[in-house]
């Protein structure tokens, strides 16, 4: 999720630039540059870091010009350098390119131009576009664009400047937001309203395969086949606050409701084509490692340790090896056991939490081959791993991790599917289990669509002064996790528990003031859960089940049910989680908490 701003006008471009894209940092903030076209050159800066890294590379060559464009990264393909920063350039140097998305054919399309003799500089995907648009070019920066751009498979948000036609800005769009800004004899360009909002309310939205040709007093809007389009111009009526957040009330929120498109962006370019067969690049060099590896353990904190212990049961269910799931701050310390053949996972959304890091370090020490599945790309953990997976969810700016965890059991599913196929394990390949994974994304959507019956629960319940979540199987991670995020930004004390483990102690604490949430989706183990929910009932206590649709006797049963779409129980966890999400959300909410920055909370735990 990169920050984008180009501009094209009759004031000095470098302001303008800068001004913007400071307002997208929060988008992606690994590294940044800038070109801009000046007496019939383009000038370029790039630098690792923050837009103030950026700015002390800018000199005053740079004042003049009044066309350019500009990008803060959020690395996807390629380590946060300044090689890999954007803007990206053609062999000539007369083509600058800043893009947003991931190219999933970029391997291909890399090799045929460096067969046709182009010279690359960088390790991203984004670099083979403005090497495509030089191949077609012939006089019309637009016609080269139109022509490269329906090679390129996967999303793109594009900002193109060429010094063959000096005044004028390209945009186009497939799959990431894009949007055209109108002022007074100029035009801009963004991934985000945010940037522009100082300068216009007055807006275009690019559709996908769409291209604007913008100069200083016009635009054109085409489609990928050159066939003109009109499009509406609207007003913005959000102010910076709400925009930076999406239109939502907090970044939890907006995250939230991210997740259909960041599932989405998990699986990206990931399966064959119409296949259960998974590829992951950053494991291809280890595919003889991973095919003999005898155990697995998993090492993590919070809710990468939450996603972790949904690992170990998918892994042990469909792949037979032996897995356990550790803290990171117990496992540094306690001398752990790793003979051959052992495979240390390591999950960190931010790939710098300090007890994780410290435990990657004592398990390399033991010998281990290390995995990480991490967020940020050229963070710690990522960098150190011998390999790894990575979420890309995009920045999750909310101190409670949402989309980051529903990512996590997807990319371990995804591992699961790729160990599969590494270790010729037939029958999870012949599965239907592909096809569910794509199902999920619009499923967990269904859910979002009723958010009014959640914020219903959460009002009868936001004063309560504790909490007990129960599930089985699968479903037991997600009582941990949805007990986590209500204690994390509500400060209501939640316990999660393995229902049957309830008899064993916690039956005690059930009143007619203990809200219990059971979930009890129709799987395995269902028929066992119904009882642990005679039991919370007739001592008295509240219980709120998260079900799936169509099961009509648990509302009989229970005080509140909260539906959700049927799925195959190792991917149920990404559903039951997200009712979880929000009901802990809107309780905070109602309580008055400081939702994305929790009371003594940190985003990244960098210190013991
Ligand atoms: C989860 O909502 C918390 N913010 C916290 O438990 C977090 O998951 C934990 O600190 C681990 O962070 P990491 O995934 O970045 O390593």
């Amino acid at each position: 999720m990169c920050g984008i701003v180009g501009y094209v006008g009759e004031n000095k471009a470098r302001p303008i630039l800068i001004n913007g894209i400071r307002r997208l940092e929060y988008r992606g903030y690994d590294s940044a540059g800038l070109s801009i076209i000046k007496d019939n050159e383009i000038i370029c800066a790039k630098s690792v870091g923050y837009i103030d890294e950026l700015e002390k590379k800018i000199d005053s060559k740079f004042n003049e010009g009044t066309i350019g464009i500009v990008h803060t990264r959020w690395a996807t393909h390629g380590a946060p350098t300044v090689e890999n920063a954007h803007p990206h350039c053609d062999c000539s140097g007369r083509i600058s390119i800043v893009h947003n998305g991931i190219i999933e054919n970029y391997k291909y399309l890399k090799a045929k131009l460096e067969k046709e003799g182009h010279i690359f500089k960088s390790e991203t995907d984004s670099e083979v576009i403005a090497h495509l648009i030089e191949s077609y070019f012939e006089g019309k920066i637009e016609d080269a664009v139109r022509r490269a751009l329906k090679e390129v498979d996967g999303a793109y948000g594009l900002a193109i400047i060429s010094l063959d036609d000096p005044g004028k800005l390209i945009a186009a769009r497939r799959g990431s937001p894009l949007i055209v800004g109108i002022g007074k004899r100029e035009h801009f360009v963004t991934s985000d309203v945010a940037a522009i909002l100082e300068y216009t309310r007055e807006v275009v939205y690019l559709d996908d395969n769409e291209i604007a040709v913008l100069t200083m007093d016009k635009m054109e809007t085409t489609d990928i086949n050159n066939v003109q389009i009109s499009k509406s111009i609207d007003e913005i009526q959000w102010n910076l606050d709400k925009i930076e957040k999406g239109g939502y009330e907090h970044f939890m929120l907006k995250e939230i409701y991210e997740q259909p498109q960041t599932l989405r962006d998990a699986m990206l370019g990931r399966f064959e084509k119409d296949s259960n067969l998974v590829h992951l690049g950053g494991l291809k060099e280890k595919e003889n490692i991973l095919r003999d590896i005898r155990r697995i353990i998993i090492v993590a904190c919070g809710t990468s340790w939450n996603a972790g212990l949904i690992g170990e049961y998918m892994i042990e269910e469909h792949l037979g090896i032996p897995v356990e799931v550790e803290y990171a701050s117990e496992f540094r310390y306690r001398n752990p056991i790793i003979e051959e053949g052992t495979m240390v996972l390591v999950i960190s959304q931010s790939g710098e939490t300090a007890d994780t890091l410290a435990a990657m370090h004592e398990a390399k020490k033991k010998g281990a081959a290390i995995l990480s599945i991490c967020n940020v790309v050229g963070s710690s953990i990522a960098r150190e791993a011998d390999c790894g997976i990575f979420l890309h969810a995009g920045p999750e700016i909310g101190v409670a991790s949402t989309k980051a965890f529903t990512s996590q059991i997807t990319v371990l599913f995804l591992l699961t599917l790729f160990l599969a196929r590494v270790r010729g394990k037939k029958e999870v390949l012949s599965s239907d289990f592909a096809n569910k994974l794509r199902e999920i994304p619009g499923q967990v959507q269904q859910i979002l669509d009723r958010e009014d019956q959640i914020i219903k629960i959460a009002q009868l319940y936001s004063d309560s002064d504790n909490f007990l979540y129960l599930g089985r199987g699968y479903n037991y991670p997600v009582a941990l996790e949805g007990a986590l995020k209500l204690k994390e930004i509500s400060y209501i004390h939640a316990e999660g528990y393995p229902a049957a483990e309830m008899k064993h102690g916690p039956i005690a604490l059930i009143d007619k003031n203990m809200p219990v949430v059971i979930i009890a989706t129709t799987d395995s183990v269902y028929a066992k859960i119904l009882s642990n929910i005679e039991e919370v009932r007739t001592r008295g206590g509240k219980v709120i089940a998260i079900a799936n649709e169509h099961n009509n006797e648990i509302s009989e049963m229970v005080d509140h049910v909260l539906y959700i779409p049927e799925t195959i129980d190792v991917l149920t966890p990404i559903l039951s989680v997200i009712p979880l999400q929000l009901l802990a959300y809107h309780i905070a909410v109602m309580r008055g908490c400081d939702v994305d920055k929790p009371r003594n909370l940190a985003k990244s735990v960098t210190v013991e």
